[in-house]
């Protein structure tokens, strides 16, 4: 089968389209053709093997799994002797590590039907960036009334939080870019700050959750902003120290926590199918739809990596199989 092999570390060059042996499928699996799959950040951040304090998670001297992308959306192909809850010809959608060719194993907990209504783009654009969304909402408890500003309100976290924070009932402020803010505000947000021209930190606003997908500003200014029982939900993380990244910003976060400020422990997301049923309701009811930048093909994924990598994206970026 055709996938987007990466053997290397290194730019996204090294993403390269082979022909590699169909996986094994084992008792608990669950074969996937894939039919779409989405870009994170995160897959820009394994190709490259940054923070190189993470590449012994990663793999060494390369990655262990070899393929990149977790997030897919395909049709089941074929199933293991314990699966009960799919059956081949299943239309599915989730996570599964591996996802840039044309067949993916997963498990069942990590899927979920695909939602009616939404295409395969539109479905592999949802798992890890509404997941991340939908807890870091939880996290912030959002609620009716409540005024959320989510930073980094563009990208494919931030359009899942807008229109989630806004089916929870709460105002909703995003900050993005100045050729962004007609998404923003067609999506639902009640107010967009262009953050090329205004710095909210610095604003007489405040807000009773701030969700952070930037981490272009340090924490004691987010804090600034917040009201009296106000909550800051600190969910990025920035490269540039090629060592470390944001270890620092994590830590600084958790300490604040303990010390009883007002600042959710950051938190990794794997992608769960309680996740997937959660957002697959919000789809259904209309309060959330998908916001597709724009797709590749899969011989064309390095350049999809690229794109998420220059930390730009409107939405989500997915590769067609
Ligand atoms: N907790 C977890 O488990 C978890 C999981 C996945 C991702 N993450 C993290 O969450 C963060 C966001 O991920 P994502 O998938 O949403 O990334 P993304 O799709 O690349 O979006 C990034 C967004 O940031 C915006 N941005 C860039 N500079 C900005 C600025 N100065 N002010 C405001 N917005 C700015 C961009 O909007 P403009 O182009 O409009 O500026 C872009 O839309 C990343 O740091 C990622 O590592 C965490």
């Amino acid at each position: 089968m055709k996938a987007v092999v990466q053997s290397r570390y290194g730019s996204t060059e090294v993403l390269a389209p082979r022909d590699i042996e169909t996986p094994v499928v084992g008792a608990q699996d669950v074969l996937v053709r894939v039919r779409a799959a989405g870009v994170n950040p995160a897959d820009w951040a394994v190709t490259q093997g940054l923070p190189y304090i993470a590449r012994p998670v990663y793999g060494l001297p390369h990655p262990k799994v070899a393929v990149r992308g977790t997030d897919v959306a395909g049709v089941v192909a074929a199933v293991g002797s314990a699966v009960t809850r799919f059956a081949p010809g299943d239309e599915v959608f989730g996570s599964a590590p591996g996802a840039y060719a044309e067949l993916v194993v997963a498990t069942e907990e990590t899927l979920a039907p695909k939602p009616a209504g939404l295409t395969f783009e539109q479905a592999a654009a949802v798992p890890l960036a509404g997941a991340v969304a939908l807890r870091a909402l939880r996290a912030g408890d959002v609620g009716p009334g409540r005024h959320v500003l989510v930073n980094g309100a563009s990208g494919g976290i931030g359009t899942f939080a807008v229109q989630i924070a806004k089916a929870l009932g709460a105002e909703v402020t995003g900050v993005c870019s100045a050729a962004n803010v007609d998404v923003v505000r067609a999506i639902g947000a009640d107010h967009v700050v262009d953050h090329t021209r205004d710095d909210f930190t610095r604003g007489g606003a405040r807000y009773d959750v701030v969700l952070d997908n930037v981490g272009n500003h340090p924490l004691s200014r987010l804090l600034r902003v917040l009201t009296a029982d106000g909550m800051l939900v600190p969910n990025a993380g920035q490269l540039e120290n090629r060592w470390f990244a944001s270890a620092g910003r994590v830590l600084g976060a958790h300490v604040l926590a303990l010390l009883g400020r007002r600042v959710a422990r950051p938190f990794v997301v794997t992608v769960e199918r309680d996740d997937l049923i959660a957002l697959t309701e919000l789809i259904a009811a209309g309060a959330v739809v998908p916001v597709l930048d724009r797709t590749y093909p899969l011989s064309e994924a390095a350049a999809a990596v690229a794109h998420v990598g220059r930390g730009h994206a409107r939405g989500k970026v997915v590769v067609t199989v």
